[in-house]
């Protein structure tokens, strides 16, 4: 872990007032996390800041779930990964970028009472981000949505540079985070190009079962018209098969196909895989993520995996 420092402390390594560290936080300068009502900085940020060490990744690693197929597993993937990173100790923030709201309905929330959503957040400019965070009983927290957001790609049309909206509203909780999973819509709109364009690294789940492969393509085309258009640093975290079921020959065709596209286009394919299994259907009926619910089953063991595979790079 990296070593957190005071302003205080950053203010006598740098022989300063501690007010002139506030003002390179302020500034934007020195990138900083808030605890209360005070700041951290990390001792890795400050020496890049000094001009003594690398470029740090500084806050948040932004991670989007993205798969424009619809049952791609995007829902159950993004929330037993925010889960699994909770479990962790990791600070994980999960934004539902999908109208259908499913993170919420599988933590057992109803979406029809938000008030406010991450739709305000996309289309109000005077709205901050942090005010519709909610925690979670699974350590991690919740940008939530709602059926409100199905609007957004409409009214997104009208504003300029549509494209990094998210991003430019996430920047100001950025540096509170260690992950932010998104969750992504079962389409390559503006939604999931917003998404795109805030990560740092894409994770594709894939569904072995019958034409998850369709599409899959677009997707590839998607992330490179991103790179070239708005985040030319866009990252493939990796493809995770998910819904495996060694006994269906499709399933291992799939596998198969999977690993080989990773192999030829130099693409990490996650180790673990996500056997199909019905608990995994019956989880959100329980308002749990799996890995909560049961972490000793096979799926939920593979998500815990996947985790420690990202925190380790
Ligand atoms: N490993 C799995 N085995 C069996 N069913 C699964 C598995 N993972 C997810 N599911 C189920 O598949 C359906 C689609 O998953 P979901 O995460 O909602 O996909 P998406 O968000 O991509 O549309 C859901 O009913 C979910 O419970
Ligand atoms: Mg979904």
């Amino acid at each position: 872990m990296d070593k957190l420092l005071t302003t205080e402390q950053v203010a006598e390594r740098l022989n300063v007032h501690v007010n002139t560290v506030l003002r390179f936080i302020k500034d934007g300068k020195l990138p900083a996390a808030r605890v209360g009502k005070e700041y951290r900085i990390k001792e890795r940020v400050l020496l890049a800041f000094i001009g003594d060490g690398p470029a740090p990744h500084t806050g948040a690693l932004v991670i989007a779930v993205a798969n424009q197929k619809g049952g791609a597993t995007k829902t159950t993937t993004s929330v037993n990964l925010a889960a699994s990173l909770g479990k962790e100790g990791k600070k994980t923030l999960l934004v539902d970028l999908d109208p259908q709201g499913g993170c919420a309905v599988s933590l057992g929330l109803d979406t029809s009472e938000l008030n406010l959503t991450i739709y305000d957040v996309l289309v109000k400019r005077d709205l901050d981000i942090s005010k519709i965070i909610m925690e979670t009983d699974y350590r991690f927290e919740l940008a939530p949505s709602n059926i409100d957001l199905a609007g957004a790609e409409v009214e997104l049309m009208q504003i300029l540079s549509r494209e990094g909206i998210l991003k430019r509203r996430m920047e100001s909780i950025r540096n509170s985070y260690d992950y932010i999973i998104i969750d992504c819509p079962p389409s390559l709109g503006i939604l999931t190009v917003n998404a795109l364009t805030a990560a740092d690294t894409v994770l594709i789940p894939v569904a072995c079962e019958y034409m998850a492969l369709r599409g899959l393509k677009m997707l590839f085309d998607t992330i490179s018209n991103v790179r070239a258009a708005t985040n030319p640093n866009l990252n493939i975290t990796g493809i995770l098969a998910t819904k495996y079921d060694a006994r269906t020959l499709n399933s291992r065709e799939i596998l198969e196909y999977l690993q080989a596209l990773c192999k030829r286009e130099n693409i990490r394919m996650f180790e673990p895989v996500v056997n199909s299994s019905v608990r995994f259907i019956e989880s959100p009926r329980y308002a749990k993520p799996l890995v909560n619910m049961h972490p000793e089953l096979d799926g939920a063991k593979a998500y815990q995996l996947v985790a420690q595979e990202i925190i380790n790079g």
